[in-house]
C-alpha cells in the first residue's frame, strides 16, 4: 500500500523549481510581444507627433461643422506655456466666430464649451441639451431682478412646463385695421353682381411667402404682373440645399396684389372715367388727383357744364332746349369732386378701413394698417418646414372668422402634437424653436490663420490677444 502513501515530501519533489527560468516558445512570444507592441505604440505616437497627427489623443470624432480642425488641437487647448491644455477657451472658439451674449441681464455667462459640447462625432454643436436653458429658466433670475420678457420664470421643457404663446395669451387681438371677413371670402364669390363667373378663393391666393414668385390670382393688371413675376422667377432658382429664408413668414396683405381685381376704386357715377383713384394715398393726395382729373375733362368737353333737365320734367313734347343755368368751370369741378369723394370716404375706402373725421379738416383721414409681419416675436417659426399640412390644421379658426380683430394663430397645444420628446416625432428641445445669441449684436472676426496651419498644423499655439477676456 505504500505506492499511494502521499507525504508532504514526495509532493514537494514533484514541482519543478525551475519552471519560470525555463525558457519555452509560448514565454518568449510573450515576452517579445509586451516589449515590441509598447515599442511600437511609442514609435507610433512619435511618428505622430512628428507628422503633427494630434488626432491620437483625441477623446473622440469633431463634429460635422470642425471636421476640419481634427487634427488642430490647438486651435481650441490654447496655452500660453505651450503644453495642451484639457479645457477649451471661449477666447479660442471666439477667434473664429462670435458667440455674442443672450441678454444684458443675465447674471452670468456660461462658457461656450458647456453648451457647444466637442467629440461627441459628426453632430450639429448648435443642438445643446435643454438643461442648458433650464439651469437659468428653471428658476429665472435677472440682474437687479428687472425682468422685460420671461412670465413663466419656471419652464422645464417644450412638453411640459411652458408658457402659452403671449398673442394668445393675452387676449389683445390684432392690431391690424384692415377689414377682412375670412368666411365671406372664403365662400363662392361673384364678382361683379350679374357676371356668371363664380370663384372659390383659397388661402394662397392671399397669402404667400415673399420667396414664392408665383403669379397672382387677383392683382391689380394681369398681364404686367405675370411677366415681371415670372422673370424675377426664374432668375431666383430655389435651391434644395439652402431652404429659403424667405419662406418662412407670409409676406404681409396687399391692395394691388390681393384685393385690386375685386374691389376696384372707381369714382366717377357717370362712367366718364374707367380707372379708378390711385391705391394708398391719403384722401388729401386723392383729392388732387379728382380735382386734376375733372379739371382735364371739362376743360376737352366743355358741353358738359350745361346740366340737361330730366326727361320728366320735359313735358312740352318741343325738342329740349339747354336749360339757362350754366356752371363755370371751377363750380362744376367742385361738384363732381364732392361727390367722387361723397362714395369713396362713405362707401369705397372705408369698406376696407378706418377712417376718421378729423374737426375742423375738409379731408378724412385713413388709419395706418398696422399688419403684423411676426406675431411671436421671441420664437422663431417656418412654414416651410409645415409646408405638408393644411393651413386650417394650425389656422383652424380661420374659414370662420367674421372679425379682423380674431386671433387665428395656433396655441401651445397644436404643437405639442408633434414636437414631443420621444424617439418619433418632431424635435422638442429648445433650441428648435429659439436662439440662444442676440445675434444683431455679432461682432466681425479677422481671420488669423493661413490656411497652411488649418490644412497642416498650427505650428505655433496662439497666443490670445489679450488676457482672456471671457465671453464678450
Ligand atoms: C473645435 C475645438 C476643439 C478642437 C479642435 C479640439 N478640441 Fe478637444 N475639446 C474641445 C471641447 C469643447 C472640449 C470639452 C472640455 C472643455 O473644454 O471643457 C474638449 C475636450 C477635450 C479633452 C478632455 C476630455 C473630454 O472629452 O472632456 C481631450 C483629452 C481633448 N479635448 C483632446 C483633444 C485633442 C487631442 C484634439 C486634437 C486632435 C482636440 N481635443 C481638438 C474642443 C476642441
Ligand atoms: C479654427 C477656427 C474655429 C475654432 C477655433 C472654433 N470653430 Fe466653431 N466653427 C468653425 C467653422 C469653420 C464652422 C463652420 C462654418 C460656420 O458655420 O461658421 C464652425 C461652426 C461652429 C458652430 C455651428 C455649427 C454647428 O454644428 O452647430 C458652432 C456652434 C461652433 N462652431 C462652436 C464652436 C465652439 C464652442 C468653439 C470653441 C470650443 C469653436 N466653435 C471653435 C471654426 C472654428
Ligand atoms: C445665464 C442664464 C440664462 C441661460 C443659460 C439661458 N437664458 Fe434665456 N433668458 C435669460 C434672461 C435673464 C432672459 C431675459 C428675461 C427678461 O428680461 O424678462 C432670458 C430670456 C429668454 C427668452 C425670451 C426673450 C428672447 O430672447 O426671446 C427666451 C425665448 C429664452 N431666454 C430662451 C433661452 C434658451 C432657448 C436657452 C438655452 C439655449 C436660454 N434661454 C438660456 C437667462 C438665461
Ligand atoms: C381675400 C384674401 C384672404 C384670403 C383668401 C385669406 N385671408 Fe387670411 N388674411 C387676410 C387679410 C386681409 C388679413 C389681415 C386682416 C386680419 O387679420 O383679418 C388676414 C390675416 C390672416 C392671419 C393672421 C391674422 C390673425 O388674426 O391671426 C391668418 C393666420 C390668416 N389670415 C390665415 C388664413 C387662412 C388659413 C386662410 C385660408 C383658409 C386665409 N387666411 C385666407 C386675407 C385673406
Ligand atoms: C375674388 C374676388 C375678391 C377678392 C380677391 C377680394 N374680395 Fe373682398 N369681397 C368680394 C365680394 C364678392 C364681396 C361681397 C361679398 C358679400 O357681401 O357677400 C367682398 C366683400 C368684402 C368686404 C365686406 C365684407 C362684409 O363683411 O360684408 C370687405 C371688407 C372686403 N371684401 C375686403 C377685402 C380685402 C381687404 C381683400 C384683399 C385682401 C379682398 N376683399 C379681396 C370679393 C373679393
Ligand atoms: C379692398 C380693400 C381696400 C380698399 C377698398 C381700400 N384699401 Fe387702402 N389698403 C388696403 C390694404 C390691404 C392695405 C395695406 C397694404 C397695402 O398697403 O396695400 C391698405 C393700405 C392703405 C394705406 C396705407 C398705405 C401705406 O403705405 O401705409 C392708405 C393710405 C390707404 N390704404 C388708403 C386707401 C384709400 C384712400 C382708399 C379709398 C380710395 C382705400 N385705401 C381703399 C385695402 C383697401
Ligand atoms: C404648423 C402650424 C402652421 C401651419 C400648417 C400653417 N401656419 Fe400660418 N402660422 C403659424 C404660426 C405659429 C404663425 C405665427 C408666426 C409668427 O408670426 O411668429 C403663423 C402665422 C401666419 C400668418 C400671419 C403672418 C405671419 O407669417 O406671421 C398667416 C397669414 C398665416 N400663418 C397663414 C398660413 C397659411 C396660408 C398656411 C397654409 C399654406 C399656414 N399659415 C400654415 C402656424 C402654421
Ligand atoms: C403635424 C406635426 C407638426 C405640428 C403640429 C407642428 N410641427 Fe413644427 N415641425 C414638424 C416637422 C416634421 C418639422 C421638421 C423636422 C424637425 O425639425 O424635427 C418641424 C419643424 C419645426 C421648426 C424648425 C423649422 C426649421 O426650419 O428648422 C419649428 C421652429 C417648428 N416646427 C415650430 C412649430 C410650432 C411653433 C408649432 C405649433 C404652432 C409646430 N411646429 C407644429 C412637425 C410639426
Ligand atoms: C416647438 C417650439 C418651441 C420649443 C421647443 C420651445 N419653445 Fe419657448 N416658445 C415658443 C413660442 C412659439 C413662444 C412664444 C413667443 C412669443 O409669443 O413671442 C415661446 C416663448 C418662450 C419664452 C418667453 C415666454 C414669455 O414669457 O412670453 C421663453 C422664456 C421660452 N419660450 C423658453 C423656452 C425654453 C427654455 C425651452 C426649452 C426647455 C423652450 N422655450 C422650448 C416655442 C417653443
Ligand atoms: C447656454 C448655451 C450656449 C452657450 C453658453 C453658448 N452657445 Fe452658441 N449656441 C447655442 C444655441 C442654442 C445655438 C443655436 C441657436 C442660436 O443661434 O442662438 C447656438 C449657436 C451658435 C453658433 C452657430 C451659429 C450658426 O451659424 O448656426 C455659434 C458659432 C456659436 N453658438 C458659438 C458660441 C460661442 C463662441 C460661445 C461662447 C462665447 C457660445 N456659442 C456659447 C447655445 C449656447
Amino acid at each position: 500500500m505504500a505506492r499511494f502513501t502521499r507525504t508532504t515530501k514526495k509532493l514537494a519533489q514533484r514541482i519543478d523549481l525551475q519552471y519560470f527560468k525555463r525558457s519555452s516558445p509560448f514565454r518568449r512570444w510573450r515576452f517579445l510581444l509586451s516589449v515590441g507592441l509598447t515599442a511600437l505604440a511609442v514609435v507610433w505616437l512619435a511618428w505622430q507627433t512628428l507628422a503633427r497627427n494630434n488626432r491620437a489623443y483625441s477623446s473622440g470624432q469633431m463634429a460635422t461643422a470642425h471636421s476640419l480642425l481634427a487634427t488642430q488641437c490647438a486651435a481650441c487647448h490654447v496655452s500660453r506655456t505651450g503644453v495642451f491644455r484639457e479645457h477649451a477657451t471661449n477666447q479660442a472658439c471666439l477667434e473664429c466666430h462670435d458667440g455674442p451674449l443672450h441678454h444684458a441681464n443675465q447674471v452670468f455667462a456660461p462658457d461656450c464649451a458647456s453648451c457647444h459640447v466637442e467629440h461627441r462625432g459628426p453632430v450639429r454643436l448648435a443642438a445643446t441639451s435643454d438643461t442648458n436653458c433650464t439651469q437659468c429658466h428653471g428658476s429665472l433670475q435677472a440682474k437687479g431682478g428687472s425682468f422685460s420678457f420671461a412670465v413663466d420664470r419656471n419652464i422645464e421643457g417644450f412638453h411640459s412646463r411652458h408658457p402659452e404663446f403671449a398673442a394668445l395669451r393675452s387676449g389683445k387681438g390684432d392690431s391690424g385695421t384692415i377689414r377682412l371677413n375670412h368666411s365671406v371670402h372664403l365662400r363662392k364669390l361673384r364678382v361683379s353682381p350679374n357676371g356668371p363667373e363664380e370663384i372659390q378663393l383659397d388661402c394662397d391666393d392671399c397669402h404667400r411667402t415673399p420667396g414664392d414668385k408665383r403669379p397672382w390670382r387677383f392683382g391689380e393688371t394681369p398681364s404686367d404682373r405675370d411677366e415681371a413675376q415670372l422673370r424675377t422667377a426664374a432668375m431666383e432658382k430655389p435651391d434644395p440645399l439652402r431652404p429659403n429664408p424667405t419662406r418662412a413668414y407670409m409676406a404681409p396683405i396687399n391692395y394691388s396684389k390681393h384685393c385690386a381685381a375685386c374691389h376696384l376704386l372707381q369714382f366717377d357715377t357717370k362712367k366718364r372715367f374707367t380707372e379708378g383713384v390711385p391705391h394708398g394715398k391719403q384722401p388729401r393726395e386723392i383729392h388732387e388727383f379728382l380735382m386734376n382729373k375733372y379739371q382735364g375733362h371739362i376743360a376737352n368737353h366743355p358741353a358738359d357744364l350745361r346740366t340737361i333737365p330730366m326727361p320728366d320734367q320735359n313735358l312740352t313734347g318741343k325738342p329740349a332746349s339747354p336749360l339757362a343755368q350754366n356752371l363755370s368751370p371751377p363750380q362744376w369741378v367742385d361738384e363732381q369732386v364732392a361727390e367722387a369723394e361723397k362714395i369713396l370716404w362713405r362707401k369705397t375706402c372705408n369698406q376696407c378701413h378706418t377712417l376718421s373725421f378729423p374737426k375742423g379738416a375738409s379731408l378724412p383721414e385713413v388709419a395706418p394698417p398696422n399688419i403684423p409681419v411676426k406675431w411671436m416675436l421671441h420664437a422663431a417659426f417656418d412654414h416651410n418646414a409645415h409646408r405638408m399640412m393644411t393651413c386650417t390644421s394650425c389656422h383652424a379658426g380661420a374659414t370662420t372668422s367674421q372679425l379682423t380683430s380674431d386671433v387665428l394663430l395656433p396655441g401651445i397645444q397644436n404643437c405639442r402634437q408633434c414636437h414631443r420628446p420621444v424617439l418619433d416625432a418632431a424635435e422638442s428641445r429648445c433650441f428648435e424653436c429659439h436662439t440662444y445669441h442676440d445675434w444683431s449684436k455679432e461682432k466681425p472676426v479677422k481671420g488669423r490663420f493661413t490656411s497652411q496651419e488649418l490644412l497642416h498644423g498650427i505650428a505655433t499655439f496662439p497666443q490670445p490677444r489679450d488676457a482672456e477676456p471671457g465671453q464678450r
